[in-house]
């Protein structure tokens, strides 16, 4: 079976973070399977069209990676009923200039942990971003983790049977809709 190659964006910037949690545990879980590499999102300027005709390397190799990989996963909480702005920021670079789109066809699973809805609404906001990217976006399973006080340790670490669980299946889902 060959090792498929996914990229992965976490929405939190939090050192501690439960979303970023998910993402260890999901490269931890995919085993031989897949290769999960976490991207860090926290160091990229913000947007800024006047910056487009000196593209910043590091995003210019952020697009070239997202070409390469097999799929992608993103874990996001929600802020204030939508994604946190660092996920935005990264979106919108990564979408320019017009007509250089690396997400277009990219197969892409999303998962989401925190607040009342487990990230409901905001996991919603991605997909329609994705959507008009035209990215192959993945709508079952959905994965969305409430009560994360239980479900992770105090690093951020997911320690929830039922939760670990879920990735297992939503990480199979993804590899079959990879080679579908
Ligand atoms: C600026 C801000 C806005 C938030 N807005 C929401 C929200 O709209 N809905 C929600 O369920 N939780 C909201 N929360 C709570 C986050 O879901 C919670 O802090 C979550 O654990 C953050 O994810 P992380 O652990 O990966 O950093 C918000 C938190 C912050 C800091």
């Amino acid at each position: 079976m060959t090792k498929l190659n996914i990229l992965a964006f976490s929405g939190s910037l939090r050192a501690h973070s439960y979303n970023t949690g998910l993402i260890r545990a999901a490269a931890q879980l995919a085993g031989d399977q897949m290769q999960i590499t976490l991207v860090d999102i926290s160091s990229f300027p913000l947007y800024n069209q006047d910056m487009e005709s000196h593209f910043p390397a590091e995003l210019t190799q952020l697009k070239q990676q997202i070409r390469e990989a097999d799929g992608i996963l993103f874990a996001t909480p929600e802020f204030n009923r939508s994604i946190p702005g660092g996920l935005k920021n990264m979106l919108d670079w990564t979408s320019r200039p017009y007509g250089d789109n690396p997400w277009a066809g990219k197969p892409v699973a999303t998962m989401g942990a925190g607040g009342l809805v487990g990230t409901a609404l905001a996991q919603y906001h991605l997909k329609q971003i994705l959507l008009y990217l035209d990215a192959r976006i993945m709508g079952q399973p959905e994965f969305y983790v409430s009560g994360t006080k239980e479900k992770f340790d105090e690093q951020g670490n997911l320690t929830d049977e039922k939760t670990t669980e879920k990735i297992v299946k939503l990480l199979t889902h993804l590899r079959t809709f990879i080679e579908s």
